[in-house]
């Protein structure tokens, strides 16, 4: 099969999705085109890759017959306006976090998916690592027992430099702060090993940056095993952190500290017995290693395309992580506790920004 032909809308961290996945995986990707309003940046990622397409113009890509795969990388507004355009050429469709801006566009994308040829990606690369995939692999297998007990920390570092960008910082345009665009990842890993949630309680607060948008947060939940969970997020670390710390019944796990890159290895798997360690080495011992975020992703996802298997990352996933995101805004701006799922009848269906 010949690789499948990708258009990458925006090269900001499209420039990563290149660099780091499609660029890596030449026998499964090649990329075709790339469209950015920024002239300069679109000359210079053009060049980088050797990209034959350049174009400002959205719409050039969306009439491009021979393109595959539609990658969306533009800031969060702008997603599901692009990602309902692209969904109806019936092109296939990866768009970066967070995917949209409510629970009530989640839906519809949900719906115009259902109706479409191509398949829609939403990204969490961080799912995809080594140290991580072990830790998925022996919770599938069904090693890992009852779960206790999470703690995950997105402690990280931003500045008036990254704030320049003018989309930054803004509800209007960013859609929220860093529980929406920097903690969503380890919030994300933490439902992807432990399941789904039951109840949120969080606080919010701006205390790092003079921006509109919360840079400060802490969580506590319960997920719906009945674990409990505490989430705690920064972007005035100074020394940059992700952690992911699960306990289990028959092991604990750790992650690295890494901040963007939190899957891959070391992780510490932790058996609480002799006997639970043999049954997690015996688990491990044909393990075939796992490449790292959009190499690891991309991969999967083109596996899933030419095997009509399940997505690496579903529209349920996205939905999931959207749907913590507006409980954590309504918790933090209420007082109060909220209680998942959240359906059109939630007063922050249709947007989780302050009025
Ligand atoms: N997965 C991750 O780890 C990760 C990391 C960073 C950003 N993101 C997400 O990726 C998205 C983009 O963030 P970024 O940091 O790359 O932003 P950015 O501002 O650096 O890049 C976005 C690019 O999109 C271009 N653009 C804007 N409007 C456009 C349009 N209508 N058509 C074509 N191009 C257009 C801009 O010129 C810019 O070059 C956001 O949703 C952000 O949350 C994800």
């Amino acid at each position: 099969m010949s690789p499948l032909n990708v258009a990458v809308i925006g090269g900001g961290i499209g420039r990563a999705h290149i660099a780091e996945g499609y660029a890596k995986l030449p026998a499964l990707f090649r990329v075709r085109a790339l469209c950015d309003i920024d002239p300069v940046r679109l000359a210079n990622v053009g060049a980088e890759f050797a990209i034959p397409r350049l174009t400002a113009n959205f719409e050039d890509v969306l009439a491009m017959a021979d393109i595959d795969i539609i990658d969306i990388c533009t800031p969060p507004s702008l997603h599901f306006p692009q990602i309902l355009a692209a969904l109806a050429t019936g092109k296939h469709v990866v768009c970066e976090k967070p995917l949209v801006g409510s629970l009530a566009e989640a839906d519809a994308v949900i719906a115009a998916q259902a109706g479409a040829k191509g398949r829609l990606l939403p990204i969490f690369q961080v799912r995809y690592g080594n140290g991580l995939q072990k830790a998925r692999h022996i919770i599938n297998a069904g090693l890992a027992g009852k779960p206790y007990l999470a703690t995950v920390e997105t402690h990280w570092w931003r500045d008036a430099a990254y704030y320049a960008v003018p989309w930054r910082g803004k509800y209007a345009t960013e859609l929220g702060g860093a529980l929406l665009g920097h903690a969503i990842h380890a919030h994300d890993v933490l439902t992807y090993l432990m399941g789904p949630i039951a109840s949120v309680f969080g606080r919010a607060d701006t205390r790092v940056n003079p921006i509109e948008v919360e840079d400060t947060a802490v969580a506590s939940l319960v997920m719906c095993s009945g674990a409990l969970a505490s989430l705690s997020v920064t972007l005035g670390s100074a020394r940059e952190i992700t952690r992911v710390r699960l306990c289990f019944e028959h092991v604990t796990f750790q992650s690295s500290l890494v901040p963007y890159a939190s899957g891959n290895d070391p992780w510490q798997i932790i058996p609480t017995s002799t006997k639970s360690g043999m049954a997690i080495d015996a688990a491990l011992a044909d393990w075939r290693f796992v490449p790292s975020r959009f190499e690891g992703l991309f991969a999967a996802f083109h596996s899933a395309l030419v095997t009509d298997g399940e997505l690496p990352v579903t529209l349920a996933d996205a939905r999931a992580s959207l749907e913590l995101i507006t409980a954590l805004y309504h918790s933090s701006q209420t007082g109060q506790p909220v209680s998942l799922p959240i359906g059109p009848e939630h007063p922050k269906y249709h947007s989780w920004r302050p009025a």
